[in-house]
């Protein structure tokens, strides 16, 4: 997979790409590239954004900025970019992100293209660039990059052999292996620690009544 990230605010991703599974990703071939809104703007003093035909609060990411940058790093017109991969505007009012988008995402090794909005998001006609909308959900951030990593990360994690063990993948909170529930609980030493225990059978070493157990406690949650 390779994914493409617009945004104002590269730096921002400087923690989240540096993170390990990340790196494993990159060493199986998966590429990450950030690209500045800013540093490709046709227009003067560096400018990107413009205030709201028909008046109303904030600044609005202009479509020319927008296709100037997504045209220097896929030469042709903007809006063939999508063809062959899904293009991305992180916006609040797009479909909810959950593990059946990731799963989505993450399969047939389609490009991803991640275009991030800030102050009051994209001219509208972002439309004629995107195959897709997402939200991370239903609350207004200043920005999509944290929406974005968070799709990235979820994404990147499904990626055959980013995470070294496939199993902690499949059985995962969220998982359709755990129909929608949540993942048992888990826990590590002391064995006790102020009075808090861990539960016995998970001590056994009994491996069909720890399944048992886990199994219980994901129908409980
Ligand atoms: Cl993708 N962007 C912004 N600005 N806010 C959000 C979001 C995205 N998802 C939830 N809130």
């Amino acid at each position: 997979m390779n994914a493409d990230v617009f945004t104002l605010f590269p730096q921002a991703f400087d923690w989240y790409l540096s993170q390990v599974h990340i790196r494993n990703a990159v060493a199986l071939g998966h590429e990450f590239r950030l690209t500045d809104y800013r540093a490709h703007t046709p227009l003067g003093h560096l400018q990107v954004d413009d205030t709201p035909y028909g008046g109303g609060a904030g600044m609005v990411l202009r479509i020319d900025v927008v296709c100037a940058a997504l045209e220097a790093v896929f030469p042709g017109d903007a809006d063939r970019v999508r063809d062959g991969r899904r293009v991305v505007e992180l916006t609040p009012k797009g479909r909810q992100l959950d593990d059946a988008l990731a799963s989505e995402l993450a399969a047939g090794d389609v490009d991803l293209v991640l275009l991030c909005g800030r102050y009051e998001g994209i001219d509208e006609r972002v439309t004629h660039l995107i195959t897709d909308r997402v939200s991370i959900g239903p609350y207004v951030l200043s920005g999509g990059e944290i929406a974005a990593m968070a799709t990235l990360d979820a994404v990147t994690r499904k990626l055959p052999g980013v995470i070294s063990n496939p199993e902690s993948i499949v059985s995962e909170s969220h998982a359709p292996e755990l129909e929608g529930g949540a993942e048992y609980p888990h826990y590590t030493r002391p064995a006790g620690f102020r009075g808090w225990e861990v539960p016995e059978v998970l001590r056994s070493g009994h491996h069909g009544e720890i399944e048992r157990w886990r199994a219980e406690q994901v129908r409980k949650r």
